[in-house]
């Protein structure tokens, strides 16, 4: 058979032998032209050269892959920890198709019980047999991979038993719970912007590159080109899956990052399963799902980890999916909720954007058939994220439970009660001094970065310019746009003063925006948004004290009337006196 994957990794940037000192703890990048980097530039998406065809047995003889046989039975005692990758549990759910209105039997595979908790495991630990059954890599080697982070936490993984060295680039996007498994497994972490281009030399793709040129006895496995990627799930996954349903499955749904998840299950399945349907998975705001029109929409950012992205890898060979839906954030968040709630499944986010995607696709089963779900990784990622009740609120995909009689009195107040000043901005090309220097004149924290065309393109606030100043990257000189701080929160002018305390509960500031539709024709518009001002926990405890009911009843019985009371109390004032 030939290779049912892309058949080699010919862009490779060779490892260099010679000295292997030891890695430097922090990586500052040495400049390069945008020439010279897009002569070394190697695309994560040139079209896959693999020439396997589906039931062309003939074709699919001369495959140039090695493969590594299926055993369904777990050693009694394992040599080590990558031997826990596999062989995950197929789980009926029970609760959640019945609420939607699914008769199918509807089955999870839970990626989350891999020794790394994720489906990339899989993918991590082959990539590394690969090299070093190519004689690609030894130990010591250093092992630089850009991620959404579970391939690098499966990497990572791979490196520490093996003893490799390991460097992950990975978007701010991505949780702090899986930089800190990264840290624990002993990689060093690098981070890049979410906004960046997959192209640009500063996306996670573009620094994992300038790195491996830069640094002596490094490789990048990578996961976009790897035909490892997909060939762990044709040798593994589909297998187990095959296995566990006794080949009676009539529907796959997968999510798509890479791709290598759902193009390896496609393959194998529909060679032994001829009829069964394949549905990608893809978020709005990505560009993987065909047919094209259906990724067109407003969204430019999303908050699911690991799926969706603005690019084809080449390891996705979208023929080899049927059908695709598309999922929105909330729904995919609320989803993984009702996933742990009332299945029991430790699951993350992109689990919930699949079972929902299920939801929609299975509806055309009948009872006696099956769908299987991959669920690729576990809630462990997410803590800080979308089990916690507050961010959920603060991106409005819950609302807070408040019972009757526990407000207090400022709770439902608005923004527009807040006195606030119009904020001073910056463009992204100003010098990090002179934004200093601003600060230090205007007594500001942070400002706004705001382009030509007024759209807010993050915050420079002291903090990160001290952080980047202080560790070397950045100098006085270096421009506002290498420190942009794009995780600060927005709340709107009709956002309770409740909302607004959550949202300070756990950052300093928060930017007051305000929408406004912008149409360039009469069928086109787009969301500006404009900035209102800064408010920040001060403005709030301010309100909070001045207008408080206890001050205000000691300044009347002092005979004093307060100068910044709240219209709801002088309204309460005035009723009273009547
Ligand atoms: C949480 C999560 N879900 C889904 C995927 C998609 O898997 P693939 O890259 O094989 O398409 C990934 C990939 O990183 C992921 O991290």
């Amino acid at each position: 058979m030939k290779c049912p994957i892309e058949e080699d990794m010919s862009h490779e940037m060779p490892t260099r032998k010679g000295d292997n000192k030891k890695m430097s703890k922090k990586h500052r990048l040495k400049s390069m032209s945008m020439e010279e980097f897009s002569d070394r530039y190697v695309r994560p998406d040139i079209p896959t050269r693999c020439k396997w065809m589906l039931h062309d047995e003939e074709n699919n003889k001369a495959d140039p892959h090695h493969h590594i046989k299926f055993d369904p039975m777990p050693p009694k005692i394992m040599p080590n920890i990558l031997h826990n990758i596999g062989r995950t549990p197929l789980v009926k759910l029970n609760v959640i198709p019945r609420e939607f209105g699914v008769k199918c039997e509807v089955l999870v595979k839970c990626e989350f019980f891999n020794a790394g908790g994720s489906v990339k495991d899989r993918i991590g630990y082959r990539m590394v047999l690969e090299a070093e059954k190519d004689g690609k890599i030894k130990p010591g080697d250093i092992l630089i991979e850009p991620t959404s982070g579970n391939t690098g936490i499966g990497i990572a993984l791979a490196a520490a038993v093996k003893g490799y060295k390991c460097i992950i680039v990975m978007p701010e996007k991505m949780s702090s719970e899986k930089v800190n498994v990264l840290r624990a497994l002993g990689a060093e972490i690098v981070r890049t912007p979410n906004a960046a281009s997959f192209d640009s030399p500063e996306s996670h793709i573009g620094v994992a590159q300038r790195l491996n040129h830069e640094l002596k006895n490094s490789i990048i496995l990578d996961q976009y080109r790897n035909p490892g990627n997909p060939l762990a799930h044709y040798d593994g996954t589909a297998e187990e899956i095959l296995y566990q349903c006794d080949d009676k499955v009539d529907m796959l749904v997968a999510s798509a990052g890479t791709g290598g998840t759902i193009t390896g299950l496609s393959r194998k399945l529909k060679e032994r399963v001829p009829d069964i349907e394949i549905v990608g998975v893809d978020p709005l705001g990505s560009i993987l799902a065909e047919p094209e029109s259906i990724n067109e929409s407003d969204v430019t950012f999303y908050e699911v980890e690991g799926i969706g992205y603005d690019f084809i890898p080449t390891v996705l060979d979208r023929k080899d999916v049927d059908s695709w839906v598309k999922t929105h954030d909330k729904d995919s968040l609320l989803m993984s909720r009702n996933l742990i709630r009332k299945e029991g499944l430790l699951c993350g986010g992109s689990c919930g954007a699949t079972v929902w995607a299920a939801m929609q696709s299975a509806k055309k089963l009948r009872e006696d058939q099956r769908c299987v779900v991959i669920l690729a990784d576990s809630v462990r990622n997410y803590m800080t994220k979308f089990l916690d009740d507050d961010w959920m609120a603060e991106r409005d995909f819950i609302k807070h439970d408040i019972s009757p009689g526990e407000e207090e009195w400022w709770w439902s107040h608005k923004m527009t009660a807040l006195d606030l000043q119009t904020p001073l901005t910056v463009v992204p090309q100003m010098k990090c001094q002179s934004a200093i220097d601003i600060m230090n004149k205007e007594t500001f924290d942070q400002l706004p970065v705001v382009n030509e065309g007024g759209y807010v393109l993050g915050m420079v606030t002291l903090g990160n310019l001290m952080g980047k100043m202080v560790s070397g990257k950045i100098t006085p000189e270096s421009t506002v746009s290498e420190c942009i701080y794009d995780q600060f929160k927005k709340v709107s002018l009709s956002s309770s003063l409740y909302e607004l305390s959550r949202v300070l509960d756990r950052d300093y500031f928060a930017l007051v925006v305000h929408c406004q539709k912008l149409y360039s024709d009469l069928n086109k518009s787009s969301e500006k948004q404009i900035i209102f001002g800064i408010v920040t926990r001060m403005d709030l405890l301010n309100y909070i004290t001045k207008n408080h009911p206890d001050v205000n009843k000691d300044k009347e019985s002092d005979g004093m009337t307060t100068e910044n009371e709240c219209p709801a109390h002088r309204a309460n004032k005035t009723e009273a006196a009547k």
